[in-house]
Formats: C-alpha cells, structure tokens, sequence
C-alpha cells in the first residue's frame, strides 16, 4: 500500500493506473515543454522569509474567493477530459471540492456535462467557457450554466488555436479512445480505470455532442479543435458574452500587462494569469515571473488569480505573496482523480492545506491576508 505524502506520489500512480493517452494528455505542454517546466521550477526558486517565536495559534486558511467563502484560497482548474481520467472524473471531482469548500471548474471540454455535475452537487460550481465558430452554441452553453446557478464563469482566451503537445498526436488522442490493438493492449494493463469506465456511459465531450448539429466526428482533439473554435474571438465579444452571462465573469489566460488593462476595461470581475499550463505558446514566461507585473498593473481594480506549475501547498503561498488572491491547481487534481478517484482529489486539497499551515506558521502569517511579498527573500 503506497503512503501518498505529496502530489508526485499521485502523479505517479496516475501514470501508472491511466491509459496511456490520458495520462499523457494531462501531463504534457506544448512542443519542447520549457515553459511547462519553467512554471514549476519558477515556483520552487521563489524562497521564503523564514520568521520564528510569532505566535501562530488559531491560524485560518479561510476566505473568500470572487466573493464566496473558501475553506481556503484555491479552485480546482479547468481541465478537460477529466471524465477520462477516472470514469464520471468531473463529479467525483465537484463533490470532493464541495466537501471540502473549494470552487470546482468545469471545463467546456469535459465528459460529464454541466448538467451531469449540476445533479450530482448542491452548491454551485464555475464553468469554463471556450468560444465556438458556431456562436448559437455558445450562447446557449452560456444559458445552460446560467440554468445549472453556476457561480462564475471563466472565459479561455489563450485557446483559439492548439498548441502541439507531440504525445497527443502519436498516442491518437480521442474519447472515447480508439479500439486499435494497441489501445486494448494498453487499457487491460489498467484495471482500475476500466472497472470505472464500466459503471458509467459518459465517454464522450457531454457539453457538445447531441447538442451541435453536424457535430458527429470528434475522434481526433486536435483536428476538432481546429475545426470549430473561433480564431475570431475578440475583446468584442467578451463584451457580448459578459452581457449574456450576466453574472461573475473570469478571464483566462492573461500573461501581460497590457492585456491586464484590456481586461479591466471589459468590466470583468477577475483574471487568470496563466499560460495554460504551458500547454499553448512554449517559451512565454512562467506565471510566476509574469504575476508581479500584472498584480501591479491591475492595483485593486480587479481581482487575480494565477495557475502554473503548483504542486503543493508552498507553491499557493508564493503565487499569494506574490500578490495572487487565490490560486488554481490543474494538473495535480487531475492526477489526484487518476489515481484515486474523489478520495483522490479529497487528498490532494488535504495536502495542499496542509502545507499552506505549515508555510504559514514558518512565515509569521495568522491569515490569508498577512500572506504578502514581504513573506519573500528579495531576489536582488
Ligand atoms: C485544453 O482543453 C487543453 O487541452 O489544454
């Protein structure tokens, strides 16, 4: 029996209990994936200021995020094809995060639909929006999620086109996955993940297919993404779809300033500074080199958040002292998912608070709010 202390324990049983094109799919970042890794290893540079005899009774995690309260300053990120990860992936997922007191995100790509994850929860989750060629669907996703009480929804900006990830293309990436012999071969070493896919019929995207007509092939990602979404998407039609939505709007995917300022200009509530993983333009900056600049930019016009590389509870401390006000986790709720279903993701929020705790009590911080870049070693 394996002790999961930390996100790599889950990231390496998600390896080792998900097919290969999933586990894949999950871990990779588009061509050379330096900028993948330069979100991790930015993070891990950043050093704390190590403060001793501050008491550090009756410590709290809690706040709020857009306004909601948290039992702490995290979300679980968009990720698509979670349902893919572990069958039904994006309700176990909700429920753990709902149990916990974290925002759950759906993303557009998902397995289960937002209607699936809106029965299985009581209290209302964000839904990532990304923009189709065919704005009717768009508009009428948006009222789906508006008809599900979603709390806030999370505009992509950074994904009109894909990024090549390599594996995706040499693994034949699709859902469900394609019954070649080597797929089968592949998938009978992973019991677990069958047992699971089994019990469950959602295989396919359950925001789109049956709800776009003509949609039928949706076997190859990269060529469907291609294929439907908009290359057009302009900061028109965040104005047009800010009006649609008419509740809490989040942009994703800002990496500078002046797009900072565009985005506060929209009269969004809050913005993502993320690269998507490093999943989309290899070789921009990590989002721990581009939040100080855009923290800055913004003041407190509009609230930011920040993704990238976090794979432990330090790591959503320095994202907040560097002026984040909440952090999202991608890649190691997706792993914690792979592996162990919602205990998994259950675990993972588990270690994450923990850790927080622990950097906290070691940095002289009481509150979320006491968390600041005066917690940091200066770099110069
Ligand atoms: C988005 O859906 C991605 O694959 O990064």
């Amino acid at each position: 029996m394996t002790v999961v202390t930390c996100i790599e324990d889950l990231r390496v049983l998600a390896q080792r209990r998900v097919p290969r094109m999933f586990y894949d799919y999950a871990d990779s970042g588009s061509w050379s994936e330096s900028t993948y890794r330069a979100n991790g290893a930015d993070l891990e540079a950043i050093k704390f200021r190590q403060r001793v005899a501050v008491d550090m009774d009756g410590r709290t995690l809690r706040t709020t995020m857009l306004g909601e309260p948290v039992a702490m300053p995290v979300a679980l990120a968009p990720v698509g094809l979670t349902g893919m990860q572990r069958g039904d992936g994006e309700i176990l997922a909700a429920r753990a995060a709902e149990k916990f007191g974290v925002p759950f995100t759906l993303s557009t790509m998902s397995i289960c639909s937002i209607e699936d994850v809106a029965a299985s929860v009581t209290k209302p989750f964000w839904f990532q929006l990304y923009v189709m060629r065919d704005r009717d669907f768009v508009g009428r996703l948006i009222d789906r999620a508006k008809a599900a009480r979603c709390s806030a929804l999370v505009l992509t900006l950074d994904l009109q086109i894909l990024g090549q990830r390599h594996k995706d293309l040499k693994n034949g990436l699709s859902t469900p996955p394609k019954l070649t012999l080597a797929n089968i071969a592949n998938m009978a070493t992973k019991p677990r993940w069958c047992w699971a896919m089994l019990q469950t019929r959602r295989r396919e995207f359950g925001n789109i297919v049956g709800h776009v007509a003509g949609i039928d092939d949706m076997s190859s990602l990269s060529e469907w993404t291609a294929r439907q979404f908009d290359p057009k998407l302009s900061w028109d039609d965040v104005a047009w779809i800010k009006d649609r939505w008419g509740g809490k709007l989040v942009l994703k995917g800002i990496m500078d300033a002046e797009d900072a300022h565009r985005a506060v200009a929209s009269g969004a509530d809050a913005l993502i500074v993320s690269n998507h993983g490093g999943r989309q333009l290899d070789g921009t900056p990590s989002t721990a080199a581009a939040l100080p600049a855009i923290v800055d930019a913004v003041g407190d016009r509009m609230t930011v958040l920040a993704d990238g590389g976090v794979r432990s509870g330090l790591d959503v401390a320095r994202m907040l002292a560097l002026g984040a006000k909440g952090v999202l986790i991608g890649r190691a709720w997706a792993y914690a998912l792979s592996a162990s279903g919602e205990a998994g993701v259950a675990h993972v929020l588990r270690l994450i608070e923990e850790e927080m705790r622990v950097a906290m009590a070691l940095t002289g911080c009481t509150r979320v709010r006491d968390i600041s870049r005066e917690m940091l070693v200066r770099s110069s």
